[in-house]
């Protein structure tokens, strides 16, 4: 078993603790009796936190994790003839285990994209077969912001596929494990981002950006999936009856831009360590740093003597890729001492 080590490493942004202002706004929650499943005042506040940001129509649906809040916000969609459009490696995908086909029972019809980007191309070359009863009928798109190898779309982008989604009648679901370093990335206007480009549902990641767990399904607009969310989200288990803790969660984080700040930095801290790369000889990055995360070819034998100090996984195994991501506690230090450790393996297998 691996023992918790003191030095911040790029696994993962969820390997990060806590904000110490969320840790003490479960604390400061913990008072009193309160009515749960929701009907709170921790619950109303948080919910009118995110309507400042989305707009007042928004739907708000608080869930324990990522995978149950894309799973529940596309199952409520979705019949089981039905299937979603999204990148090869979408996290729904490849990493929810199944969990979207077991509980939707319908199917996802995964393309290859380049850059982490589905395109309205991606989509158009999908749309085939509707109305015959012996082919799937897609129903919906889904796509990561920013996406699962660190870029972020475009709003111009999100527009496009908005529009192809319209045009097909498509539900348009955005995972937002990291919507927040996508916004902070883009200028921090989430209305622009997921409302005028026509999304209608996304998940507003809370976990990988301070919190101890929680997420949020949150429909821009009524829809009439996010009806039968209540539903849907009690019968996918993520209806949490002591809710105003992870209400209390989201309302410290989006006091006072916490929620802007936490992922700017962590942007920033893979902004930096992406400036060190570039001056370190044998090592390539894969994509372009838009977010936090930093994927980047490395000699195959730098990879293990790396893996020692710091843990962290490989992307890409055949073409020798790994994935460094930063979070919100990641300091500068912890950046300039990872990439001399990295300079230092890779220097003597380049030369
Ligand atoms: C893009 C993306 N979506 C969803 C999730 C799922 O989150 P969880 O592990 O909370 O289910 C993750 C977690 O790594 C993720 O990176």
């Amino acid at each position: 078993m691996q023992t918790a080590d003191a030095r911040r490493a790029f696994a993962s942004d969820n390997n990060a603790g806590v904000h110490p202002a969320v840790l003490a706004a479960i604390a400061d929650a913990n008072a009193g009796h309160v009515a749960g499943y929701g009907d709170d005042p921790y619950t109303e506040r948080a919910t009118a936190a995110i309507r400042r940001l989305v707009g007042d129509d928004a739907q708000v649906f608080f869930a324990f994790n990522g995978t149950g809040a894309n799973v529940i916000a596309l199952a409520a969609a979705l019949r089981p003839h039905q299937a979603v459009i999204c990148p090869q490696f979408a996290h729904l995908n490849v990493d929810e285990g199944g969990a979207f086909e077991r509980f939707a029972g319908a199917k996802l019809i995964d393309v290859p994209v380049h850059h982490g980007k589905l395109t309205p191309d991606d989509v158009e070359r999908q749309m085939h077969g509707i109305g015959d009863p012996h082919h799937v009928q897609p129903a919906a798109i889904s796509i990561s912001q920013s996406t699962e190898v660190g870029t972020v779309y475009a709003i111009s982008e999100l527009g496009a596929l908005g529009d192809v989604a319209r045009k097909h009648g498509l539900l348009f679901h955005v995972d937002g494990a990291r919507i927040a370093n996508a916004a902070a990335a883009l200028g921090g206007d989430l209305r622009a981002m997921l409302v005028e480009t026509g999304v209608d549902v996304f998940t507003f990641g809370g976990t990988k950006n301070g919190l101890l767990f929680g997420e949020a399904v949150v429909f821009t607009r009524p829809h009439p999936a996010a009806a039968l969310l209540p539903f849907v989200r009690k019968q996918g288990m993520q209806l949490a009856s002591k809710m105003r803790f992870v209400a209390a969660q989201f309302e410290a984080l989006l006091a006072d831009g916490l929620w802007l700040e936490n992922a700017a930095h962590a942007n920033r801290m893979a902004r930096r360590l992406a400036a060190h790369l570039a001056r370190i000889r044998g090592v390539r990055l894969a994509y372009s740093v838009d977010a936090n995360g930093v994927f980047v070819q490395v000699p195959r034998a730098a990879i293990a003597p790396l893996q020692v100090s710091r843990r962290f996984y490989v992307w890409d195994d055949e073409a020798s890729v790994v994935r460094w991501m930063c979070s919100f506690d990641t300091t500068e230090d912890d950046v300039d001492d990872f990439a001399a450790a990295i300079d230092r393996e890779v220097r003597p297998l380049s030369r």
